[in-house]
């Protein structure tokens, strides 16, 4: 059967290669990691750029981030499949690196499309390469798990503007290994449920 909006999120694909969009990442990647899950996902999760398994597999977050954030969906009673999962960068990063300013406004354009078609209520933000871009300005260790309302434009008329929460949250590998975060993380986590049920009323 179709489905117009997987269809759409693969013409993005197909755009990144043919506009040969970071030539360099592109070169050394192995896969153009685009997203997963639930294209008429209520909740977006958007995170840096792929790592070395993702890289490899062609899927975000299935390395060890992936397996902390599968746990706290798990802990709200959620599936990967009910949300949709991507990363502002869609090819690895040489070695890890942060990704560049650069490389980052290269594929916003491209995430932007993403969402328009999925059309999320609430975009949860995985570290703050991904954050700055929805809230720029602000810092993760003073707004982490406040969602927050923004205008977004979703569509491409350019007057309708619709609101969408973005719900700023730490990174799973930066709270992997580190106590506190990890607990703050968990704890920003836990507040997703109650997000969702607001917007339901
Ligand atoms: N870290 C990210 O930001 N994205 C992934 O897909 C994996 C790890």
């Amino acid at each position: 059967m179709s489905n117009p909006k997987k269809d759409s999120l693969a013409q993005i694909k197909a755009d990144i290669v043919t506009q040969n969009i970071c030539p360099d990442l592109a070169e050394a990647a192995t896969n153009l990691v685009m997203g997963c899950g639930n294209e008429s996902a209520d909740i977006v999760f958007i995170g840096e750029a792929p790592g070395k398994n993702e890289d490899l597999q062609g899927e975000p977050f299935v390395g060890t981030a992936g397996k902390f954030l599968n746990e706290m969906l798990a802990g709200v009673g959620l599936k990967r499949d009910d949300v949709y999962i991507t990363n502002i960068v869609k090819y690895r990063p040489p070695n890890n690196r942060d990704p560049l300013p650069a490389e980052k406004k290269a594929f916003w354009p491209f995430l932007i499309r993403q969402l328009r078609i999925i059309r999320p209520k609430i975009i949860a933000t995985l570290g703050r390469h991904s954050m700055e871009y929805f809230l720029p300005g602000r810092s993760i260790t003073v707004i982490h798990g406040q969602p927050k309302r923004i205008k977004f434009n979703h569509s491409s008329e350019q007057n309708s503007l619709e609101s969408v929460i973005i719900l700023p949250l730490y990174h799973p590998a930066a709270a992997l290994y580190n106590g506190d975060l990890r607990t703050t993380l968990i704890e920003d986590f836990q507040t997703i449920p109650n997000i969702i049920k607001s917007l339901e009323k």
